[in-house]
């Protein structure tokens, strides 16, 4: 079974074409980081109309990709090859799950193909279905985005329960705030990694939210210790600009506090992994989303939990289509789940 896989909830337009939810046939990521990095973040209006532009040469791309499409081959014939179409319809940014939603609705009427609504974070952890290795049940899954934290424990497909999310900012929002502060390029998380190379993570002792919920999570607070951190380094008082603090900060100041800011924002994440897994104890442990790219995380990872963990490639951590179609492709088998394209409506604050 052929899944057409579209994406557009947030700085990404993406299609897939993935078979029976294991075999990638095609993948292609637009990524519109460029334009939102002079902002220092994404900014919804330049997302929908950049979607608007790719979405319909991605979905092309990603057919051609999947069918070595040749002069002389009807788009009819292609199209024949598809079995049903998933998209994302939440959540996200509503402007640009507009657009991925609409396209997916035309194209699902026009060519008579079922439909799928699928919720972005669940698909995250999904990617790790591909292939033959599957996890198995009850499987823990840590999805850390830049939207998202939330661990959830699998019992079964679909049976799922939410043991702890995020109260504020997501992981990934966190390292992208605190490199604004450094003065480091969008999106932050990959630039907090490489100053932390060089830093000494035990240079400052950022605290670590104590929650009601132990799988819950906070990392609004550790954000303001680093900004006032920052503002005691340079001298300065709590109303001093975070936007003037990188040209007053060294080399040296950057990268500790990089790394210091790392160590614990993981550690953060690790230590709740761990007591999920003493008193859950799964017999897989997955991890999704952009920051499962980040090797601090896998490295405390290793040290820490005692299961064998199998990390997507580092495409597949951050957003793309093929999480899409290969969720689609376990949702396809679930008769609600299957919309018609008049119904399909987007949730941009869906939850799990
Ligand atoms: O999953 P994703 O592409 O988009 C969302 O669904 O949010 O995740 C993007 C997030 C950004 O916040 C980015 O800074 C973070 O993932 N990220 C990283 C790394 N690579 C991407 N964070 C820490 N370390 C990395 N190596
Ligand atoms: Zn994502």
């Amino acid at each position: 079974m052929n899944v057409l896989g579209i994406e557009s909830s947030c700085d990404e337009t993406a299609a897939s074409v993935v078979a029976d939810g294991k075999v990638v046939l095609s993948s292609v990521v637009e990524s519109q980081i460029d334009l939102h990095a002079i902002y220092g973040g994404v900014v919804p209006e330049i997302a929908s109309r950049s979607h608007l532009e790719s979405i319909n040469p991605v979905i092309d791309q990603a057919l051609d990709q999947a069918f070595h499409v040749k002069n002389g081959i009807s788009s009819r014939e292609v199209w024949d090859q598809i079995d049903a179409i998933a998209v994302t319809h939440g959540p996200g940014l509503s402007g640009s799950l507009l657009i991925g939603t609409l396209a997916a609705r035309t194209l699902a009427w026009l060519h008579d193909k079922p439909l799928i609504g699928v919720n972005h974070v669940t698909a995250h952890a999904y990617v790790n279905w591909l292939g033959n290795d599957q996890p198995k049940f009850p499987a823990l899954a840590l999805i850390v985005s830049g939207g998202h934290t939330q661990m959830v424990l699998f019992k079964d497909h679909f049976k799922y329960q939410l043991l702890g999310q995020t109260r504020d900012d997501a992981i990934g929002e966190a390292f992208d705030k605190v490199a604004k502060m450094l003065g480091f390029s969008y999106p932050g998380g990959p630039s907090v990694a490489r100053a932390a190379k060089n830093g000494d993570a035990k240079k400052y002792q950022f605290p670590k939210a104590r929650m009601e919920n132990r799988y819950d999570f906070s990392f609004s607070g550790l954000k303001t210790a680093v900004l006032r951190t920052l503002q005691s380094e340079i001298g300065e008082g709590h109303s001093f600009p975070s936007h003037q603090l990188s040209e007053r900060l060294s080399k040296a100041q950057k990268d500790n506090v990089a790394a210091s800011f790392q160590y614990i924002a993981v550690k953060t994440v690790v230590d709740a992994v761990e007591r999920a897994v003493e008193q859950y104890n799964p017999v897989s442990f997955i991890i999704g989303g952009g920051v499962a790219a980040n090797q601090e995380l896998r490295e405390q990872l290793q040290q820490r939990i005692p299961l064998e963990i199998s990390y997507p490639s580092l495409e597949l951590c951050t957003d793309n289509a093929v999480m899409i179609a290969t969720l689609g492709f376990y949702q396809s088998g679930l008769h609600e789940d299957v919309v018609t394209p008049h119904t399909l409506s987007i949730k941009p604050s869906l939850a799990m």
